[in-house]
């Protein structure tokens, strides 16, 4: 197949979050099973700039489009780049204008003003550049509210244009939390007509809302975990969105996500002090434990249970649970680890924990993939209270590292971690230990049981064990996108009958 893969970010050029994993790990899983893949995302120069490239790295490529954006004509550039590892072809887009800037959706905790004109003109300029560079895709798959824009102006403006006959639109939701939702003006810069503006398609309670328009425009409509897909019908996950869902129910499907192992592996990972796999764990892991104490200047203990996360540092992360819980364990003998930025308010608890408990917290503000790399390993115990997780990479990281995860039992947490109790111990499923009522003493309870576990050394070990050695490679999830694409070109195969 031909396909084209559009999203706002993507490793190793720009990351807020994992829709950057997903977006350039499912392209390799894909291109390693001999598919043809593009993947776009827009030109962050001080991004790439901030992650080592220069620009040498990039290649310009001739084409150049004209994107109308409202009354405006905007040019839009093209550099091309690759993985080392891969055969998918990389598009950056470039227009300073838009993406010459410190960050890429926001700054000092305020959205960029215009960020729906920002995403408009970088959706419009993928279709654009699909058709130029002839690309002819069985498939162009766009990602959350930023390419949301994507499947209307395939079904509205391209499909029967030379180069798309049997193109076929796959939109995936990464967080139902955040829509691209902007005033109903707004409209004027998509360049699609009014009359789209109803509220079965483009609008939603007078405004114009870019991830309804992704979910309503496409062909299948994917998330990222089979809970959080059956979740986000109903009111309390939809974020309003739940009847439209529900209306498309059945072309709707959750796929867990994979992870890249040649990113997340700790037998090769360059972040850390040692490697180790399942089979050597105990010296390796031990040193990077030891290092990482070291390094966030925590005395080293090898013996004293080691927490922490790594997240954005949102309420959605759960973090004013686990502020509540640490007041509690922190009497104890336990250490903990928080890397993270995001909410100025969860920032400053954080930190002042950090001050207030010298040797038993240590808190770093900011993003930092190399810390996170050393933190997977280095912890014992990885805390994802999330109130809710459409997938969660984190906790599937942890796994892989030999860390166990504490999970609220929602979204794809629900999906990976099994809890330690007796059944799943016998059945040798259980990896890690989640809760269901999302209440700081429930977590504090279940940060008592992993610590008891974690004294258990034959239990820890079988814990870590299942963890490890279950596959979490994209392998299995990139044949069920194909499957997704397979129904997707069938449903625009029957639509243009
Ligand atoms: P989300 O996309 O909702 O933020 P995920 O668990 O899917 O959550 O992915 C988050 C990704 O971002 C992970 O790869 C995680 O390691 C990384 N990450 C989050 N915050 C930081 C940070 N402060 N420093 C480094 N990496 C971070
Ligand atoms: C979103 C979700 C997260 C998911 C990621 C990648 O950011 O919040 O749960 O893992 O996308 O799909």
């Amino acid at each position: 197949m031909k396909i084209v893969v559009a999203s706002s970010e993507a490793i190793p050029f720009a990351k807020t979050g994992g829709l950057a994993d997903v977006a350039s790990a499912l392209s390799k899983a894909l291109s390693a099973e001999g598919h043809e893949v593009s993947l776009f995302l827009p030109y962050y120069p001080q991004s790439t700039a901030k992650r080592g490239f220069s620009p040498d790295d990039f290649e310009a490529c001739p084409e150049k489009v004209m994107i109308p954006v409202g009354s405006k004509q905007v040019e839009a550039s093209l550099l091309k780049a690759s993985f080392p590892d891969s055969k998918v072809n990389v598009y950056l887009i470039d227009q300073p204008r838009y993406f010459d800037r410190p960050e890429l959706y926001h700054e000092n905790g305020r959205d960029y003003q215009d960020n729906c004109e920002r995403f408009i003109f970088f959706s419009r300029a993928v279709m654009e550049f699909t058709a130029q560079l002839n690309l002819q895709p069985n498939i162009i798959h766009s990602n959350d509210w930023q390419t949301g824009l994507i499947p209307a102006l395939l079904k509205i403006e391209y499909q029967h244009r030379p180069g798309f006959e049997k193109t076929a639109a796959v939109y995936t939701i990464h967080n139902m939390a955040f829509q691209g939702q902007y005033w109903h003006w707004d409209m004027l810069l998509t360049g699609i007509d009014w009359k789209y503006f109803n509220r079965h398609q483009m609008e939603y309670f007078g405004q114009l809302n870019l991830l309804k328009t992704g979910i309503v425009f496409s062909d299948m409509i994917t998330t990222v975990s089979p809970t959080y897909a059956k979740e986000i019908r109903t009111e309390r996950f939809g974020y309003g969105l739940n009847g439209v869902l529900e209306s498309h129910a059945e072309r709707l499907v959750g796929i867990l996500n994979g992870v890249d192992t040649s990113e997340w592996n700790p037998e090769i990972d360059p972040h850390l002090a040692a490697h180790y796999s399942v089979d050597s764990l105990s010296v390796g892991k031990a040193k990077c434990k030891a290092a990482l104490q070291e390094r966030m200047g925590l005395p080293q203990k090898p013996d004293v249970p080691l927490l922490g996360a790594i997240s954005r540092m949102t309420d959605q992360k759960g973090f004013s649970l686990i502020l509540d819980a640490a007041e509690i364990l922190l009497a104890t003998d336990v250490q903990m680890v928080f890397l993270g930025t995001g909410d100025p308010r969860h920032e400053a608890a954080f930190s002042e924990l950090a001050k207030r408990f010298p040797d038993k917290v240590a808190t770093f503000i900011g993003f930092d993939e190399g810390l996170a790399h050393q933190i997977e390993a280095g912890l014992d115990i990885f805390l994802m209270p999330s109130q809710f997780e459409p997938c969660g990479l984190n906790q599937m990281y942890s796994l892989l590292y030999g860390t166990v995860p504490i999970v609220h039992e929602v979204g794809g947490l629900a999906d990976s971690v099994v809890d330690a109790h007796e059944e799943n111990l016998e059945n040798g499923t259980a990896n890690g230990f989640s809760f269901w009522h999302f209440d700081a003493t429930v977590l504090y309870r279940q940060m008592r049981r992993a610590i008891a576990a974690y004294h258990d050394k034959p239990l820890w070990n079988q814990l870590i064990q299942n963890g490890m050695t279950k596959d979490w490679s994209w392998k299995q999830s990139a044949q069920n996108y194909l499957s997704v694409y397979q129904r997707a070109s069938s449903y625009r195969n029957k639509s243009s009958e």
